[in-house]
């Protein structure tokens, strides 16, 4: 397993691009099942989950091509699919279960393996599954696969109130519905920027959408969708993960097609942190204003809250800053595993349940630390940037789900990383 050294101590200078979203481009591509006319991706990042999602769907039957270094994401389903979503492929990534709403609107049934637990929480799919069965899908959970078949072969549609704003559940039953008889009203919907990616996309398809980015969403089935072509928006998570690295370390970074309106949120809290961000025609330029960072309490919500994906890289920032900041999780159940690594390196953090109370200290100090989970390994590689000395990250395996060319990325603006293959 490979691991990720780097050197703190640089201030960072220079331009970093920020590639498309993977987690719009996790709930695109099983778009493509809505169809049998091509449906193109481009701006797409080159990541080993959409990697991930290309095998799914080509255990579907897809055809997936991809071109131009896996920016452009090809795909085609005219042929006869699949509609099985074997475990040995889906227990690598949650977002597999994306493609159980798609199917079922498509072929009136699906197979699709329970995704199992991964490190940050249980992650069920009750909100999934009891939307759907409110569109007449009958599902069974049987031999850890979710055996679902629309009523007379066709969803119907529905007035569903989520009880969480559940991204997932909210990509799934929209695009299920794009082909159900008759109107789907979705209450208490995610309002994240892939949602309204999404709904874009199925609207270029055909789809009659209305309400996306709001919390009530409205689709009126349509009996085709045909092929389209469409840009992936850009990933708010990989921008705000780099408005972190000058923030931390000093220096100016503009970051490429990043937009505040994208993360309104963290920025509110890089602010009061004393970070300054400035719009650029190219994207957001980031700077630490005179001084050092101040503390600040992060709670993290459902869009347009503070994003959760962001919540480790926010410790990060924190675990330097001049007095107590209170961090509370309010979206997993188990996503502070970052925080005894952070210890390691000598941050003061006190974790109780979902609270995470971190204590600033002058510096920390480099240290060989271990990744856990996608957002917390490089809330790792932030530290170490910031930290004196030479800090190992290892099992970057995590990262590499995530963001693409992290090291080509950071030292393109000055800091002293490297890659180590493992053994
Ligand atoms: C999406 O996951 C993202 N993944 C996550 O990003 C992100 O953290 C999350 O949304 C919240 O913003 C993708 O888009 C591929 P949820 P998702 O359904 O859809 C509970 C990353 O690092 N819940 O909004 O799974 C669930 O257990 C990843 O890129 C139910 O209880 O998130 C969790 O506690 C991590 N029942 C909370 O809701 C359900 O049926 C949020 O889940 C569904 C969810």
């Amino acid at each position: 397993m490979d691991s990720i050294v780097v050197k703190g101590g640089s201030a960072l200078n220079g331009q970093i691009p920020i590639a498309g979203a993977k987690n719009a481009c996790l709930t695109l591509m099983p778009a493509t099942l809505l169809s049998d006319e091509p449906l193109t991706l481009t701006n797409a990042p080159r990541l080993s989950d959409i990697r991930t999602m290309t095998q799914l769907l080509q255990s579907l039957g897809a055809e997936v091509t991809s071109m131009q270094d896996g920016q452009v994401q090809a795909m085609s389903c005219h042929g006869d699919i699949n509609t099985r979503a074997e475990y040995d492929i889906v227990r690598k990534m949650r977002a597999s279960n994306l493609v159980l709403g798609p199917l079922l609107a498509r072929e009136g049934h699906a197979e699709v393996s329970l995704p199992g637990g991964c490190a940050i929480g249980a992650r069920p799919m009750d909100i999934h599954t009891d939307g759907l069965a409110k569109m007449g899908a009958e599902i069974e959970l049987r031999d850890g696969y979710l055996h679902a078949k629309a009523d007379g072969g066709k969803l119907k549609g529905a007035v569903i109130d989520f009880p969480f704003a559940s991204v997932g559940a909210t990509e799934n039953i929209m695009m299920a519905a794009t082909l159900a008889k008759g109107t789907t009203v979705v209450n208490n919907a995610a309002r994240e920027p892939e949602i309204v990616d999404l709904a874009t996309c199925l609207r270029a398809m055909g789809a009659q959408i209305d309400g996306d980015g709001t919390s009530s969403i409205t689709i009126q089935g349509v009996d085709k969708l045909h092929g389209a072509t469409h840009r992936v928006v850009t990933d708010r998570i990989e921008l705000g993960t780099y408005m972190l690295a000058p923030a931390m370390c000093g220096g100016e970074v503009e970051l490429l097609g990043g937009k505040i309106d994208l993360l309104a949120a963290f920025c509110e809290k890089l602010d009061a942190a004393g970070i300054s961000v400035s719009e650029t025609d190219k994207g957001l330029k980031v700077a630490r204003k005179n001084g050092r960072i101040r503390a600040v309490d992060v709670t993290t919500e459902p869009f347009p809250g503070f994003p959760t994906d962001l919540q480790a890289q926010m410790m990060a920032l924190l675990c330097t800053a001049e007095g107590t900041s209170v961090l509370e999780e309010k979206i997993f159940e188990n996503r502070f595993m970052h925080a005894p690594e952070l210890v390691r390196m000598g941050a003061e953090i006190d974790v109780h349940g979902g609270t995470a109370t971190v204590t600033g200290v002058e510096k920390l100090k480099g240290a060989p630390v271990m990744a856990t989970d996608l957002r917390a390994s490089v809330s790792l590689i932030l530290a170490g940037l910031a930290a004196e000395g030479e800090t190992r990250v290892a099992r970057v395996y995590h990262l590499d789900r995530g963001y693409e060319h992290v090291v080509r990325k950071l030292s393109g603006v000055g800091a002293d990383i490297e890659r180590i293959a493992g053994e």
